[in-house]
C-alpha cells in the first residue's frame, strides 16, 4: 500500500487539510493556530514527504489517499478543507463518500474543469517539466500565489516538489471532471474562502460556487492573492473558527447530550 505522509496535531473535532499544487502540508501551518481542533495535514504523492506517484494519478486516486489517511488516523467523519487542487480532490471525495464530511471548507478553488486551452497548457507544462525540471512551473506560479512578503516561504515549499509529482498532478488536473452537479448536491455546511486578488481562481469562481451550494457562506479576504489562508491567517482563521463553531461544534455537542 502507498504510504501517505501526514501529521496530526491538536485535540478536538478533526479537520483534514488537503494542499494545492505544487505544495505540501506546510501551507496549512498558519491554521494550526485555530484552537479546539485536531489538525490532520497530509502530503499528496510526489510532494513533501510522500514519495511517488509511480506513474499516472487522478483525482480519484488522490481522494483514496485522503480516505486512507482518515482511516489510519481513526477518523470516520471530519471537516474537509481543500485549497485549490485540494478543493478538486475534496469534490471527488464528495462524490465517493459524502457521509465522511461533517463540513467543507473550499479555499481558493473552483468546480469547473479546465477549458480546452487550459488542458493543452497543462499538458505542455508537463512536457516542459519532463525536459527541464520544475523551475518553469515555480516561476510561472509564484507571483500569483502570494504577495511579496510571503513569497520566499512559498518558493521554498514549491521547489521541493518532485518532477514526477508535478507531472502527475498536472495531468490529473487536466483530466478532472466537472463538479458543478456535485456542488448542488452538498448537504453539509460549506464555507467558501477567496482572496480578493486571486487571479488563479478569482472571486467570481467563489461567488458562483457559493451560489450553487445549498446554504453555503462566502468569505472574501481583503488584500490576498491565491493563497489567502496562508497570506492572511489573521483574517481567515477567525472566520473558519466562527463558522465551525456555529455549524459543526454545536451540532456535534447536541448529538452527544
Ligand atoms: C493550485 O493552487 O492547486 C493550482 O493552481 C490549481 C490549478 O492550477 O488549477
Amino acid at each position: 500500500m502507498k504510504t501517505i505522509h501526514y501529521s496530526s496535531l491538536g485535540h478536538g473535532f478533526p479537520i483534514v487539510w488537503i494542499p494545492g499544487f505544487p505544495l505540501t502540508s506546510a501551507i496549512f501551518e498558519p491554521q494550526l493556530a485555530i484552537p479546539g481542533f485536531r489538525h490532520i495535514r497530509l502530503d499528496l504523492p510526489g510532494f513533501g514527504m510522500t514519495p511517488g506517484p509511480p506513474g499516472k494519478t487522478s483525482m480519484s486516486s488522490y481522494a483514496r489517499d485522503v480516505f486512507a489517511v482518515m482511516d489510519d488516523a481513526g477518523v470516520d467523519r471530519a471537516v474537509i478543507a481543500g485549497f485549490s487542487m485540494g478543493g478538486y480532490v475534496a469534490m471527488q471525495m464528495l462524490r465517493d463518500a459524502p457521509r465522511r464530511f461533517a463540513a467543507l471548507l473550499l479555499l481558493d478553488t473552483r468546480e469547473t474543469p479546465d477549458t480546452a486551452e487550459g488542458k493543452a497548457a497543462r499538458l505542455q507544462q508537463a512536457e516542459e517539466v519532463r525536459q527541464y525540471g520544475t523551475g518553469g512551473v515555480v516561476a510561472a506560479m509564484l507571483p500569483k500565489m502570494v504577495f511579496r512578503e510571503k513569497s520566499d516561504a512559498v518558493r521554498g515549499i514549491m521547489e521541493r516538489a518532485t518532477p514526477a509529482g508535478v507531472i502527475a498532478a498536472l495531468e490529473a488536473m487536466a483530466d478532472r471532471p466537472d463538479s458543478t452537479t456535485t456542488l448542488r448536491q452538498i448537504e453539509v455546511p460549506t464555507l467558501v474562502v477567496v482572496g480578493d486578488r486571486d487571479t488563479i481562481t478569482p472571486p467570481a469562481d467563489a461567488e458562483r460556487m457559493a451560489a450553487s451550494i445549498p446554504g453555503a457562506e462566502l468569505a472574501p479576504i481583503a488584500q490576498a492573492a491565491h493563497m489567502a489562508h496562508f497570506e492572511r491567517p489573521a483574517q481567515v482563521n477567525p472566520l473558519i473558527a466562527a463558522f465551525l463553531m456555529r455549524h459543526v461544534i454545536r451540532n456535534e455537542h447536541a448529538d452527544t447530550v
